[in-house]
């Protein structure tokens, strides 16, 4: 039996303040954008303004005259640039296309010149004066993506759903749709690339070090060795920022043919076009229960867009198969092709718009019983995943539940639509469940003990702004009894040993193990120097007669307080540090691990509030209870719900990239018309983490915390309108004109 963690140790479960914040506060922290270098010259890409067509004339005869320009390039006049190889797992890339390879455009905004200059404003300057002609074609920018019912293919199914649907007592058939989505990190998308003559050195904003290397490596067709790839720090990422973009190879292409520095920063409104979405989403649900609320059927089927030069799944079924016991299930999977760029990951790709839509379709499934939308969840709870019969690692989806509904003073709500009332307000509270995977990847790290009482760890993974620095710094401190102050954390370079990518909420239950594992290693290394150091006091002994205790070593039979202090030891010894090295495997190459089902879960609560009068809705209260493992870092994991829940409230109400019918242009591809909840739209916000341990993960039993957060707030909201408004809205974002009828 499992129960929560109530006394955290001082350093693992408590609030650690971050390590980078001074650097961060101080203006100190370098993002990939602020490094220069002499002789560095700038590159400003030219974008095609229509969707679908292709170049029939290029004129860069003024733009090549003009003051400080060293190179116009596009179509036949382009650096040396390759396709990575196509669906390669450990160099993934969404758009393959090296710029200009074709005089085609496949979507608006595709780079189809790009001038270098000395300076930035007469790169930009040139770039204007550069003359393209067009045959242009009539895009497919279609919002209604029906045309991919047509290919649904099976991707999970239990029993017959078909059959159990339309023998079932009561029945939900309803289709939902999430817009497109932009990531719109406040840091822009760069590149600065250096090249030595043999070697890349390549700035970048990236959520993932080992994956760029590889990919760039291909794209400039040298060996991975000769590609160096520097993140210290991510004004954020979303997922816009796992895969390079093709700003990228032709910033580093164009370092290499120049032999001059080059930095490439995209434009905002180029981080519209070039950098990836999350597609549109068309899902049809149809679940059938008894009048008991028992399900007996659940099919979900769910288009989403791609682009015409990929082939992107946003795998709106993830959590879909696991959630709820029902003994017929079918998930089935297509894709339209549309003229917009390559779409990718964004915020919880999948599982959060797939649950837009089957908790939606829960919600109208409770109304139609007549039953409490929290009650109906409880009596669908499984006993066991039942996709692959696995037992859940660590699943607490029903405390999440009673919590919320504690925390948020459910039982006060009248279900009768539009019957609470705070002065003039319409209340209405909703409710939904969250899910999202737990994943392990494999990581090295290494650790080193100084012999001026420090501590370095070091591993090729990167911060993106969630808190990893401060969580290696932890595990180093309770595992070597050196305070979170004193341990060095060098992340951010391929140059160090190989670690996980940012991204799927995993970076913390990935590299956890490997740090303790390199921890006890440089600690084991550190007996052994004890033990053959002349002059030392345990000089002879063997060193399993020897301990470590909180920095001091000591005979095992000897009071830790009696022993000597590492550096003392080091600094008899004449060795700078004791180092030792640790791993962390796969989760998918663990067996103990492939024995259960391994996810995080999550309810949480709604309340908006509507005025009538004036139309305005705003999302006013979030109770957000969480099952993510074992918290390692209190403050920065209730940052990362509290965000998550900030940007559920743009998901709901606000967020959607709208393309031009005519020429395929992203509409309002600027932060004035795409609206990103700030500070002013933020609710009240109360998270609650369980914190019950997950051992099958790692020795803290800790989960990653991020995406769980945005996972079903979506949801909640839409159930919080309908309760107020008696609206069911079924495309995002809720538009006021969806509810001026109410
Ligand atoms: Mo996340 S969308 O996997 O960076």
């Amino acid at each position: 039996m499992q129960t929560p963690e109530t006394q955290p140790s001082s350093v693992i479960g408590t609030a650690v303040p971050r390590v980078d914040g001074r650097l961060k506060t101080t203006g100190a922290a370098m993002y990939s954008s602020d490094y220069s270098f002499p002789g560095m010259v700038y590159l400003v890409p030219v974008c095609s303004p229509i969707a679908k067509g292709r170049i029939t004339k290029l004129d860069a005869s003024a733009a090549e005259k003009m003051p400080g320009v060293l190179r116009v390039m596009y179509h036949g006049h382009a650096p040396v640039m390759y396709r990575p190889i196509p669906g390669s797992d450990d160099a993934f890339v969404d758009e393959t296309r090296p710029p200009f390879e074709d005089e085609v455009i496949y979507y608006s905004g595709q780079f189809v010149a790009a001038v270098v200059a000395e300076t930035v404003e007469q790169a930009r300057a040139a770039a204007e004066t550069v003359q393209v002609e067009y045959a242009s074609e009539s895009p497919n920018v279609a919002t209604d993506l029906s045309d991919g019912w047509g290919s649904l293919a099976d991707t999970s199914h239990r029993g017959d759903a078909g059959k159990a649907f339309a023998a079932a007592p009561v029945q939900i058939d309803e289709t939902y749709v999430t817009p497109v989505e932009t990531h719109n990190p406040i840091e822009l998308h760069a590149s600065v690339a250096v090249w030595d003559g043999k070697k890349f050195t390549l700035y970048e904003t990236t959520q993932s070090l080992l994956n760029h290397q590889a990919v760039m490596a291909q794209f400039l067709g040298v060996p991975n060795e000769n590609v160096q790839i520097v993140m210290k720090f991510l004004g954020s990422g979303f997922g816009g920022k796992l895969w390079p973009w093709t700003h990228a190879p032709l910033a580093a292409a164009t370092a290499r043919e120049l032999n001059r520095p080059v930095k490439a920063v995209v434009t905002r409104k180029m981080m519209f076009s070039n950098v990836g979405h999350r597609p549109r989403t068309q899902q049809r649900i149809r679940l059938g229960a008894t009048h008991d609320g028992k399900l007996v059927s659940l099919q979900h089927d769910y288009v989403n867009h791609t682009s015409m030069i990929s082939d992107y799944d946003e795998g709106c079924g993830e959590a879909t198969p696991y959630i709820y016991s029902t003994p017929n299930l079918l998930l089935r999977a297509a894709k339209a092709q549309r003229n917009i760029g390559p779409p990718t990951a964004m915020r919880g790709p999948g599982a959060v718009p797939g649950l837009y839509a089957l908790e939606s379709a829960m919600d109208e499934l409770a109304i139609k019983l007549k039953m409490d939308p929290v009650e109906l969840r409880l009596r669908n709870e499984p006993e066991k995943d039942e996709s692959n019969g696995k037992p859940f690692s660590s699943r607490h989806l029903k405390e999440c539940l009673t919590t919320g509904v504690e925390k948020f003073g459910w039982a006060k709500r009248n279900p009768a639509v539009g019957s609470m009332r705070k002065g003039d307000l319409v209340l209405g509270w909703g409710m939904a469940c969250a899910s999202w995977g737990a994943f392990r990847m494999a990581a090295q790290v290494s650790v080193a003990l100084n012999n001026d009482g420090t501590a370095r760890v070091s591993c090729a993974t990167q911060d993106i702004g969630t808190g990893t620095y401060t969580i290696f710094a932890q595990v180093v401190s309770d595992k070597t009894g050196i305070s979170v102050d004193k341990v060095q954390v060098v992340l951010g370079d391929t140059s160090l040993p190989a670690g996980p990518l940012s991204g799927g909420s995993w970076v913390t239950a990935s590299v956890v193990p490997a740090i303790a594992a390199a921890s006890n290693a440089a600690v084991h290394t550190m007996l052994g120097i004890a033990a053959s150091t002349a002059g030392s006091s345990f000089h002879g002994r063997k060193p399993d007669d020897l301990a470590y205790t909180a920095g001091r070593i000591h005979a095992k039979d000897q009071p830790a307080m009696q022993g000597v202090p590492f550096e003392d030891l080091l600094k008899q010894a004449n060795i700078r540090s004791a180092i030792g090295n640790g791993k962390s495997l796969a989760a998918s190459d663990d067996p103990n691990a492939q024995k259960y089902s391994q996810h995080s879960y999550g309810a949480q609560f709604v309340e908006v509030t509507w005025d009538p009068g004036i139309a305005r809705l705003r999302v006013s209260r979030v109770v957000s209870v969480i099952d993510v493992g074992r918290v390692i870092n209190l403050g920065p994991a209730r940052n990362q719900v509290q965000g998550a829940i900030v940007m559920g409230v743009g998901m709901g109400i606000f967020e959607e990239t709208r393309y031009d019918p005519r020429n395929g242009n992203p509409i309002n591809s600027n932060f004035a018309d795409y609206v990103v909840s700030t500070s002013a739209d933020a609710p009240e916000i109360d998270v609650t983490f369980l914190n019950y341990p997950d051992l099958t993960l790692n020795e803290y039993g800790a989960r990653g915390v991020g995406e769980i957060g945005l996972a079903g707030i979506a949801p909640a909201i839409t159930a919080a309108v309908y309760h107020a408004t008696g609206v069911r809205v079924r495309e995002l974002p809720v538009k006021i004109e969806n509810l001026m009828m109410a």
